[in-house]
């Protein structure tokens, strides 16, 4: 089986093809023409930039995927596209250019959610890492319950999977994204776009203890019962970046200008708060749905302090689930991602959708 992966739902035109001989599946080509240049100066990604940018980069890149993997567009079994979450203008470009691939040749065409392609990137093999027990190998069957702790610049959430395909949110942001938590950190510090990596390179420079940030805990206080006595609500799984973001922002004001060393102590200690955060929710999820699996995922996965603290929390605390992290390759948006995650859907045989009904949904959920 061969399938043509393709997605663009943000800032990055992307194609992969995935081929399986007996079981045995392998990511044989995966091209990525980021468009990072282009947004830099607006300090974030301008959606009508990048669809336009997706027009002029999808079919070189698509004919990049294939040569790259010796493959022709003949051979191809399935097409599976990225149809949402996104931006709408950048999502219509992969879709329409599938449905157009699938009309003209009769390939099947195969519609998935850009949030599953980011957790089955970590069942794409590639790293292994002793230490955390990180094992995966393409087609080995990952172990259930898995929770994910999904993190990118548009989404922080917690996911139960019971089974492949069937996802249950448990937490989420009631405000700012992880990633974006980063972006608008760096966008203050005047540092530059993306924000992620350049905060988590001047933070490892840096001394956390130098600035106090808040890590914002959502708990509800406890409350007292008829009878008087306290009563501890369960300890929220949601997250909360915008205080953090202020705080930052606070000490911008009154503290600056700021010398270098000051700079990588402020990412240290900026940086420190958003992975505590997640950390720690991450742990009560882990405590309360007790997961066979726990994946890290999305563009903030490539996070070296979130990738060890976790692994090391996981280690302490829940030594008999598996830590499973894509390489850092796979961590941002990319096609193979989603050519694993239809993989995984043809091999739980969901039949792909016929090619006239599929339509970009920018706001699609994962259930
Ligand atoms: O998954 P992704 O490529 O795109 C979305 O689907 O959103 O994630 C991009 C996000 C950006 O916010 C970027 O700053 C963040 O991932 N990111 C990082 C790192 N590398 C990328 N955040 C923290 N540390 C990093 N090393």
């Amino acid at each position: 089986m061969k399938i043509l992966a393709i997605e663009s739902s943000c800032d990055e035109t992307a194609a992969a093809v995935i081929v399986d001989h007996d079981g045995q599946a392998e990511i044989k080509s995966n091209i990525v023409s980021s468009q990072i240049d282009l947004h830099k100066s607006y300090g974030g990604v301008v959606p009508e930039v990048a669809a336009r940018a997706h027009i002029e980069s999808i079919i070189p890149v698509i004919d990049e995927a294939l040569k790259a993997s010796q493959t022709k567009l003949s051979d191809i079994d399935y097409l599976a596209v990225t149809y949402g979450p996104g931006l709408i203008g950048s999502l219509l470009v992969g879709v329409e250019s599938a449905k157009a691939i699938s009309a003209a040749t009769g390939i099947p065409l195969l519609p998935l959610n850009h949030l599953e392609g980011h957790i089955y990137a970590a069942f794409s093999g590639g790293i292994t890492n002793d230490e955390f027990r990180i094992s995966n190998e393409l087609g080995k069957e990952p172990e259930f319950p898995i929770l994910t702790l999904m993190v990118s610049g548009g989404n922080t959430l917690l996911i139960l999977m019971k089974d492949h395909l069937n996802y249950e949110v448990v937490g989420q942001t009631i405000d700012d994204a992880a990633g974006e938590a980063f972006d608008k950190g760096a966008k203050l510090l005047d540092l530059g776009y993306p924000g992620g990596p350049i905060i988590s390179r001047l933070a490892a420079q840096g001394d956390a203890t130098k600035y106090r940030l808040p890590i914002i805990d959502l708990t509800p206080n406890p409350t007292r019962d008829e009878n008087g006595y306290l009563v501890n609500p369960e300890p929220s799984l949601d997250f909360s970046f915008s205080g953090l973001k202020t705080a930052l922002l606070t000490i911008v004001k009154t503290q600056g200008p700021f010398t270098k060393k000051n700079i990588d102590n402020l990412c240290a200690a900026y940086q420190e708060a958003i992975v505590e955060s997640l950390v720690q929710n991450s742990l009560r999820a882990v405590k309360k749905y007790q997961p066979q699996t726990f994946v890290l995922a999305g563009g903030v996965a490539a996070n070296p302090l979130l990738r060890e603290k976790l692994g090391q929390a996981l280690k302490e605390t829940s030594p008999k689930t598996s830590y499973l992290i894509p390489p850092i390759s796979l961590c941002g948006d990319n096609a193979a991602m989603i050519g694993v995650a239809a993989y995984y859907r043809l091999a739980n045989s969901k039949k792909p959708i016929a090619n006239s009904q599929l339509v970009a949904v920018p706001n699609l959920k994962i259930v």
